[in-house]
């Protein structure tokens, strides 16, 4: 009982804690040249979840990007870090995002996770566009639709591996003991069956990230964003936990968007795209 009663405090100090975010419209763009703007004759709306698909092509577009511009001031200077850039991610379809140091990639990512707000453009997520919802709305798009991993694994260091996986389910309203059912099963399903009373600093870095990909994945996530989710681990453990992740994603058909600097780890995914020019380009 004392789990439970740790994880229902718990609960209730992250319902307090909703992310306030910036709940400005964001402008309409024009779509420019690159990763190609939605032809809207073609598109067509199917299912619960309303997502458009393309004809002709394999996976559903769960997530459109138009004219998506981020720009930081910095004294006197403007930065413009993503300028009118255009992407589009299928379901079932893993991308690997490369690009040098400092082009934007985690700027991408936090955005499109809608962790961050642009300066400009749109995000269409379904049939949703994410500039014209409040902050419940989008917290809630986040929280249904979105799964995010970091370079670092973020768990909560008092709480077990399956009560850091049941958290997204609580949050979302799911009770705690079907939470910490399915909390169980992913972990299992992660190669962690004999890990889940581990506390993070129990487990080797390997295994907080399968509990990190754990997490992102429980609440059934449409999208999936990661931030070099192996940055921190050495080659063989960032090769077996990315074989994992693909797998996982691929199993599910969710539509995926995963920075790497390890070229050869990008290989192993459906395309690639470069940030160059603050757009997104065919590598
Ligand atoms: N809050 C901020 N204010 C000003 N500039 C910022 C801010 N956040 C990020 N930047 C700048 O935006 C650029 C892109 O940063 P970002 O972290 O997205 O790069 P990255 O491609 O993820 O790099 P890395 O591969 O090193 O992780 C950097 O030049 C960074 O200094
Ligand atoms: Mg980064």
């Amino acid at each position: 009982m004392h789990e439970t009663g740790t994880l229902s405090a718990l609960f209730k100090r992250h319902s307090m804690d909703v992310q306030v975010q910036d709940d400005r419209q964001i402008q309409q763009q024009p779509s420019s040249e690159n990763e190609g703007a939605p032809e809207d004759k073609n598109w067509k709306t199917s299912g619960v979840f309303r997502v458009r698909r393309f004809k002709g092509m394999e996976g559903e577009i769960l997530l459109t990007v138009q004219g998506l511009e981020k720009k930081y001031q910095q004294g006197t200077r403007t930065l413009n870090i993503l300028q009118k850039l255009n992407l589009r991610l299928r379901a079932g379809e893993i991308t690997a995002l490369v690009g040098p140091s400092g082009s934007g990639k985690s700027t991408l990512l936090h955005i499109l996770g809608l962790l961050d707000t642009p300066t400009g453009g749109q995000i269409i997520i379904g049939d949703q566009i994410v500039g014209k919802m409040n902050d419940r709305a989008r917290t809630r798009l986040r929280n249904q639709t979105i799964g995010f991993v970091y370079q670092f694994h973020h768990l909560l260091p008092e709480f077990s591996a399956v009560e850091n996986v049941a958290l997204p389910l609580i949050i979302s309203g799911t009770n705690m003991r079907e939470s910490r059912d399915r909390a169980e099963e992913y972990l299992k399903t992660m190669g962690l069956a004999e890990r889940l009373k581990h506390r993070p600093s129990e487990l080797s870095g390997g295994e907080q990230q399968r509990v990190a990909i754990a997490r992102a994945l429980v609440n059934q996530p449409k999208l999936l964003f990661a931030d070099e989710p192996t940055g921190n681990l050495d080659p063989e453990t960032s090769q077996e936990v990315f074989e994992i992740l693909l797998e996982q994603v691929h199993n599910r058909g969710i539509g995926a968007l995963i920075a790497t600097h390890n070229i050869s780890l990008a290989e192993e995914m459906d395309r690639i795209l470069e940030l160059k020019g603050g757009k997104l380009v065919p590598y």
